[in-house]
């Protein structure tokens, strides 16, 4: 029998909020209720949870967050694999189905996020590292990767109040971003 999968908003599919929960809490504890407090946040704008549902079982999970100053981005906060189906494509999926929603549901060009240690993951979906950025609001250029050739507008560019440079050794993340479609370019 065919093995059945999709990626839903998990606002529409309040039954899996615990069997999601308990997904993220196996790598990343966090008191139950504080963690379905964010994922009850869930809606159609930002912040969006979404998960991968492999016949009906919560295998994956995706949350995105909005970027104050940057209307047509979002952030990925953290992405999760069930422990026993990494490295099957799962995550590579995930992501894809995320850049799709992002560009169709939500009408965004560009996604950011920051990792220590998944670098190779992200890269080889074609994210690039870039400058960390602000999700605390306040005004930020659009940052992207030198190597991609965007047009901006605006005022300029003001300084950043940190880099990874920066910060202490064991907070050092790397900012990594992809632009969704070709129109900016
Ligand atoms: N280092 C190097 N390569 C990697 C890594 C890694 N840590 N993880 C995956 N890859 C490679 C795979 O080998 C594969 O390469 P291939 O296409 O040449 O075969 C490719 O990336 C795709 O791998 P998938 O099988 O699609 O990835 P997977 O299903 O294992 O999901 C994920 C990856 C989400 C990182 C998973 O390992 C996981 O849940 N990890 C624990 C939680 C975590 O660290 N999440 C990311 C935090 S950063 C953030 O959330 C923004």
């Amino acid at each position: 029998m065919e093995e059945e999968i999709s990626v839903v908003p998990i606002h529409k599919h309040r039954e899996y909020l615990l069997e999601c929960c308990k997904l993220i809490n196996d790598e990343w504890k966090r008191s139950e209720t504080a963690r379905l407090r964010s994922l009850e946040s869930s809606c159609d704008y930002l912040p969006t949870n979404l998960i991968l549902l492999k016949d009906k079982i919560v295998i994956g999970h995706v949350k995105l967050s909005l970027i104050p100053s940057m209307k047509d981005a979002c952030f990925v906060e953290s992405v999760v694999i069930h422990k026993k189906l990494r490295g099957q494509g799962f995550g590579s999926l995930l992501m894809k189905e995320t850049e799709n929603y992002c560009q169709n549901h939500l009408h965004l060009n560009i996604i950011y996020l920051s990792t220590k240690g998944q670098e190779k993951f992200y890269e080889k979906l074609g994210y690039q590292e870039c400058e960390p950025i602000s999700l605390y609001g306040g005004y930020f250029p659009r940052n992207i990767p030198k190597s991609v050739n965007v047009n901006t507008s605006g005022p300029p560019a003001p300084p950043m109040p940190q880099n990874k440079f920066s910060l202490p050794q064991t907070q050092q993340k790397t900012y990594m971003c992809k632009l969704l479609n070709n129109n900016c370019a």
